[in-house]
């Protein structure tokens, strides 16, 4: 697909997400019924609405493409799929904690061409088409341009309900504590990896995470100056692991991420 075609269809979902977040701003004050998926993995009415009202709307402007949606809506198909996180930091959107986002990227096949993230709280909309650079909102981005890990500030995530690899993680916490300015926990993994896209953050690095929650960050990284690789050599986006960082400090984390994750 041409470029200008693909631009067409972005600010088109732009405006489609953009609506959503703020119909999600509003559910806030609203009482909400808490599912638990899996201990610590909760899902609201809001989750599956805001779901329902991006699939509804992104089939009507591509209708060729399938969806991968992390509640389950819609189909998957061959070539061109949405990749859908209807809100991205569900426990802390559930706290009153005013970290959350909505993550929706375009991929053909394994690879996001066209991503968007959208921070109702901020109204900040970091977006991205390949080859066309990444924005917040109107203005071009850029990824840091700190070259040294020891001045770096980091962001990950904590496992909620795989342990499964916990001794590796808590010792590659602690390496990296001791060698950085420092590593934050947000809590919504779209906004971290929002963020390297913009400059706050050198590097985000997590495992355990799914296609949604990185496909859209992703390319928008990539489009920023950034490098998203796997901690070894999976897949960023459809694999489990992803360090995703500003290009200069990547070789060097990717090394002490790789000493203590093995594979
Ligand atoms: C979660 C957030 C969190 C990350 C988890 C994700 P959800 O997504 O991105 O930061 O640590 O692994 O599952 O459940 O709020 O959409
Ligand atoms: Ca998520
Ligand atoms: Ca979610």
């Amino acid at each position: 697909m041409q470029l200008s075609e693909l631009l067409i269809i972005e600010s088109k979902a732009i405006q489609l997400i953009r609506k959503t977040g703020l119909w999600m701003l509003e559910q806030r004050v609203k009482p909400m019924d808490i599912e638990i998926k899996t201990p610590n993995n909760l899902v609201s009415y809001v989750d599956k609405e805001s779901e329902k009202k991006l699939v509804e709307g992104l089939s009507v402007l591509f209708p060729e493409a399938g969806f991968i949606a992390e509640e389950g809506t819609g189909e998957k198909a061959d070539v061109w799929n949405w990749v859908i996180d209807p809100l991205d930091g569900t426990t802390n959107f559930l706290h009153g904690v005013p970290i959350w986002c909505i993550s929706v990227a375009l991929c053909y096949n394994k690879k996001a061409v066209i991503g968007i993230i959208y921070d109702p709280n901020q109204d900040q909309c970091f977006h991205a088409v390949k080859g066309n650079g990444a924005y917040l909102n109107d203005t071009l981005i850029k990824t840091s341009s700190q070259t040294s890990l020891r001045d770096a500030l980091l962001v990950t995530g904590f496992p909620y309900d795989d342990f499964g690899r916990e001794d590796q993680y808590i010792s590659l916490f602690r390496a990296l504590m001791k060698n950085t300015r420092g590593i934050r926990r947000l809590g919504s993994a779209a906004l971290d990896l929002a963020w390297v896209a913009c400059g706050r953050f050198e590097a985000f690095y997590e495992y355990g995470l799914n296609p949604w929650d990185v496909a859209a960050g992703v390319v928008i990284i990539e489009e920023a100056g950034g490098t998203v690789t796997g901690f070894h050599d999976g897949d960023p986006i459809f694999d489990e692991d992803i360090l995703a960082s500003n290009s200069y400090i990547h070789k060097e984390l990717r090394k002490i991420i790789q000493i203590h994750f093995t594979v």
